[in-house]
């Protein structure tokens, strides 16, 4: 999920730092999207505290290890704005199930362990492979969610760099628990209709 936004953010004309707890990791990944595609010399990689000294910060990591992640951080990030896009899921048999998360979300949590931070909940919904894929847009709606409405704005406004890709103001960071949870239920229908479908809401004013 980090590199596929990093490589959309960078061919939307942002500079962008892919970070690792490796830096030869990183440095692969970014190499690979290189080759792979024209028009990401904006993209860098670097260790993980190489990346939280950029502007914006995107925490793309699985749920269980963004708090412990992030404290090391805390520092760092202080005073910017910090994304966050974690579902804490848990498959049982077949199905997938959201789990109950201290704070209520991930992003709340996240926010809790960075109170000097500004985070927004987003791309929950995104589905990776569809980000990935550079050559199409991604068709995709993403509900955004903070308590600062500058830095949801600042958000939005990045996310649209993405073609295809429509950032709805979703409200407080009181919403991420049920835009987190609904990963769930978007997951199962995808396994029961061997799809890979996200969300699009219908009704909202063309601009805005
Ligand atoms: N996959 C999707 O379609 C999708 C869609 C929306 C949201 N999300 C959310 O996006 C986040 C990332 O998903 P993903 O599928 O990209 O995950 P992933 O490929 O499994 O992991 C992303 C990166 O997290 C780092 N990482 C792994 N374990 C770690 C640990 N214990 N401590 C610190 N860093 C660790 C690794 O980077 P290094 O080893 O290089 O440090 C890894 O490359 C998740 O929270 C997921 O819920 C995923």
């Amino acid at each position: 999920m980090g590199s596929a936004l990093a490589a959309r953010l960078a061919l939307g004309g942002l500079g962008v730092v892919v970070g690792s707890r490796n830096p030869e990791r990183a440095a692969t990944i970014v190499d690979r999207l290189k080759d792979q595609w024209k028009g990401l010399d904006s993209l860098q990689s670097g260790e993980n505290d190489e990346a939280v000294r950029a502007k914006t910060v995107v925490i793309a990591i699985p749920w269980d290890s963004v708090v412990r992640t992030v404290d090391e951080f805390a520092r760092q990030l202080a005073g910017k704005t910090v994304v966050s896009l974690a579902n804490a899921l848990i498959k049982m048999g077949s199905e997938f199930s959201a789990l109950e998360v201290p704070r209520g979300s991930i992003a709340q949590l996240l926010q809790s362990t960075l109170p000097e931070s500004r985070v927004v909940a987003a791309l929950h919904h995104v589905p990776a492979r569809e980000l990935a894929n550079l050559a199409r847009p991604v068709e995709v709606d993403t509900l955004v969610c903070s308590d600062f409405p500058e830095a949801k704005a600042e958000a939005i406004s990045l996310l649209e760099r993405v073609p295809g890709l429509r950032a709805i103001d979703a409200g407080s960071l009181a919403q991420a628990g049920a835009i987190e949870a609904m990963t769930a239920v978007i997951l199962n229908v995808n396994q029961r209709y061997h799809a890979r479908s996200s969300i699009r809401l219908t009704g909202l004013p063309e601009e805005g």
